[in-house]
């Protein structure tokens, strides 16, 4: 497909920020519950009759899960009125079930648009992760290269010592060595418990004090959150992880081929064309504030970039009760 196909329609900015202002509201009743379940639930609902309202021909590709997992929103459904363009969907209706339950930082509802075929259909499996934000060289870290020698690189382009550089990780078991190295260069190592969508799109914001993220998460985060440094033109590379046969079969499924498997993406692989990225805070985190009911309304946070504008916008929005 050529670049000049791989174009979205620029109206579709605020039907995203409709659709995951919807998924936000619809989850604020299950902060702090315990319940994970129903916390997905209620956002997957929200979002699902949000999109279904949009005039687009849209197709998700990284949603809930395969549709014999997945009743709503799984990959490969048709949302949309169908009377408009063609549009590839990833989305994350709740991201951070545990975090809503628990009513802690950083749950979002997230949504990433692209013209058909731009984006990467990533199978439900886990995805090793290394992203920056802009305004650096190409190439200056690389999921190849050492953790310590990614910090000392980014440390130098920035022009502070490594102590001065905050790694964002996930806090987990599998992370120890990665973690241990980190230690071993000075660098501040901020673990996350969960929401590593917040986690890489923190790279971009200074004001998060999160330089760079580096570790595995869901591969579908990982492409949902590269949505959003392409629009900021971020740094992000992705290589998939199969921990057993069952997941590897999952990924055939969707279409990858056997050689893709220990591929090193590029975030020009991961997402090809355009896209157009959304979150609106459910809790209140890093970026975004948390859902709030007031007398007569309702107010959400939201975020939205666009890749061919290159803009971000944060939408602040009273809706009325
Ligand atoms: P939820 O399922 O609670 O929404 O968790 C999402 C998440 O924390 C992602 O942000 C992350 O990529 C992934 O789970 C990590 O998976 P694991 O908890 O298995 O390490």
């Amino acid at each position: 497909m050529s670049g000049e196909q791989l174009k979205l329609d620029q109206g579709l900015v605020m039907d995203a920020v409709r659709v995951t202002e919807r998924a936000a509201i619809a989850s604020y009743d299950q902060i702090g519950h315990g319940n994970e379940k129903s916390a997905d639930q209620a956002a997957v609902d929200a979002m699902r009759t949000a999109l279904n309202e949009l005039h687009i021909d849209g197709k998700i590709v990284i949603g809930e899960g395969e549709r014999d997992e997945a009743p709503m929103l799984y990959i490969g459904e048709k949302v949309g009125t169908g009377k408009g363009p063609a549009v590839d969907i990833a989305l994350d209706p709740l991201e951070g079930t545990t975090l809503t339950a628990k009513a802690m930082a950083n749950a979002l509802a997230v949504l990433a648009l692209s013209p058909g075929g731009g984006m990467l259909h990533a199978p439900d499996t886990y995805m090793d992760k290394i992203a920056i934000g802009p305004g650096f060289a190409p190439g200056l870290v690389d999921l190849d290269m050492a953790p310590a020698d990614n910090v000392r690189a980014l440390a130098k382009a920035k022009g502070v010592d490594p102590r001065e550089i905050t790694v964002c990780v996930m806090d987990r078991p599998r992370h120890e060595k990665l973690i241990a190295e980190l230690r071993t260069v000075g660098a501040r190592v901020k673990l996350i418990t969960d929401g590593d969508v917040a986690g890489v799109i923190d790279t971009t914001d200074p004001e998060t004090g999160v330089d760079i993220y580096i570790g595995s998460g869901g591969a579908p985060e990982g492409v949902l959150a590269c949505a959003a440094l392409k629009c900021v033109g971020g740094q992000f590379q992705g290589r998939l992880i199969f921990r057993n046969d069952d997941e590897k079969a999952r990924a055939r499924r969707i279409g990858l081929s056997d050689a893709e498997f220990n591929r090193k993406y590029n975030l020009d692989e991961l997402v090809k064309g355009d896209a157009i990225f959304a979150a609106t805070g459910v809790t209140k985190g890093s970026l975004l504030d948390g859902v709030k009911f007031g007398r007569g309304f309702v107010t959400t946070h939201t975020l939205v970039m666009d890749s061919a504008t290159r803009t971000v916008r944060e939408i602040r929005m009273k809706h009325p009760i």
